[in-house]
């Protein structure tokens, strides 16, 4: 019987740690004209795009130096804590991301890794992959963007990433 009440307790203690979270996190955007994937629930924008604030496609124009240096800067003070430009660390190796992510979901991400890790099939695969969340390090949409940029600058080849 005590067994029994200690699981309940832990069941209910669960149950409203879940609830705290969903409502501790941004709402995901989804825009009414677009299907809905029944598996994951998210439109084709967000599974190819991200969930979160960049809800237009964002498309890369001509490299601009300027921009990459502003987003190296902020690379710097706030990502190489766990990012290496191209090394796996506590998290992936940054050179490799524009190989397979879109720059809005990169952007996204950036912007709103805790919802990308909980509902997105790709955000969720890498969380598993790494089981260390990342966290939304207060960087702004600009800011977000000149990452984008910076990233253009160590693009790299998936053989060339060393992933020990
Ligand atoms: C405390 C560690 C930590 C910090 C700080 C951090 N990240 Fe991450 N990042 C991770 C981990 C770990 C993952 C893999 C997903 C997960 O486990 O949450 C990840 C995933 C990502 C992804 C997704 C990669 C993909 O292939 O989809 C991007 C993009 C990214 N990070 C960019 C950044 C940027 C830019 C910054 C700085 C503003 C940053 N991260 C700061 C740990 C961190």
């Amino acid at each position: 019987m005590k067994i029994m009440n200690q699981n309940l307790t832990i069941l209910i203690s669960l149950l409203l740690l879940m609830t705290i979270h969903a409502c501790g996190g941004e709402s995901s955007q989804k825009s009414d004209s677009e299907p809905v994937n029944e598996e994951s629930g998210l439109t084709n924008f967000q599974l190819e795009h991200g969930i979160g604030p960049v809800t237009e496609e964002v498309e890369l124009g001509e490299f601009d130096p300027q921009l990459a240096a502003e987003g190296e800067e902020v690379f710097k003070a706030k990502c190489t804590a766990c990012h290496r430009p191209t090394e796996r660390y506590i998290g992936p190796a940054s050179g490799e991301i524009l190989n397979r992510r879109s720059p809005t979901y990169v952007m996204n991400m950036i912007m709103n890794p805790d919802e990308m890790t909980r509902e997105h099939p790709e955000g969720k695969k890498l969380l598993q992959e790494y089981m260390s969340p990342m966290p939304y390090q207060n960087v702004t949409v600009e800011q977000a963007r000149a990452i984008v940029e910076y990233f253009r600058t160590i693009e790299m080849t998936d053989e060339n990433v060393t992933n020990q």
